[in-house]
């Protein structure tokens, strides 16, 4: 547990004690670690590997937010002992510390420094939802194509205006602003037609972060 951010500043005996009422299980990557509607109200540490929170329409899945070592997740129904919000897969091979929710919840009773990550992990997760909503009240597809874009690209150093996009597939980019993937792939042509957008080496380069961003703002 001493490498979760969460509980970092924990006495190590403290943490020790957490530990020992916990355990550490791997999942294969694909394999779901909680499901939608589920009762349970473990909360999971990801020790190693990556993780997704995703919710699924009757002819879509939507991706909520991808969890990499470090995170923890199932503190939802931990908190409120109602059942699970959203469904949790295994990206790669997972190593999780699953922690009863009672030492969870004392953990947070004993620590106010803990009790302040977690409420600033729960304020940052509804920002993040508020602005995807936002997003849906004021942007066309073609829009929240482009702000997708953005947040999954990182300034490309030495370069003047461009970002490395991760690499994602258009399904994966339709999951995450809830349309399909044909619409992704329509309007990321459209983008590379305008030359905001790049193929380098297999890789999306956003050619100028500046005018994508500012082509959004005048949408
Ligand atoms: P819980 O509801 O217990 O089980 C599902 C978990 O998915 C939930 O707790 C959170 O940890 C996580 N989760 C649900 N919604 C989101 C979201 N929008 N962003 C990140 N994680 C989420």
């Amino acid at each position: 547990l001493a490498a979760v951010p969460l509980f970092a500043g924990v006495p190590d005996d403290v943490l020790a004690r957490w530990e020992a009422a916990s355990a550490l299980v791997s999942h294969p990557a694909g394999r779901w670690i909680v499901a939608h509607g589920e009762d349970g109200t473990d909360v999971y540490a990801l020790v190693s590997g990556t993780a997704r929170a995703m919710t699924f329409g009757a002819d879509r899945e939507v991706i909520l937010a991808d969890l990499r070592a470090g995170a923890i997740f199932g503190e939802m129904s931990a908190i409120d002992g109602r059942p699970r919000s959203a469904s949790v897969i295994a990206v790669s091979d997972v190593e999780l510390m699953k922690i009863p929710a009672a030492v969870f919840l004392a953990a947070v009773h004993e620590s106010p420094a803990v009790c302040d990550r977690v409420l600033a992990l729960l304020v940052g997760r509804v920002r993040a939802l508020d602005e995807r909503v936002h997003e849906f009240a004021n942007y066309s597809v073609g829009d929240r194509v482009r702000a997708e874009l953005l947040r999954l690209s990182r300034p490309l150093p030495g370069s003047r205006g461009e970002a490395l996009v991760e690499p994602v597939t258009h399904a994966e980019i339709a999951a995450r602003i809830g349309t399909h993937r044909e619409a992704v792939t329509r309007e990321l042509r459209a983008v590379e037609k305008a030359g905001l957008l790049v193929k380098r080496s297999g890789r999306l380069v956003i050619a100028d972060v500046p005018g994508l961003a500012e082509s959004l703002r005048r949408a």
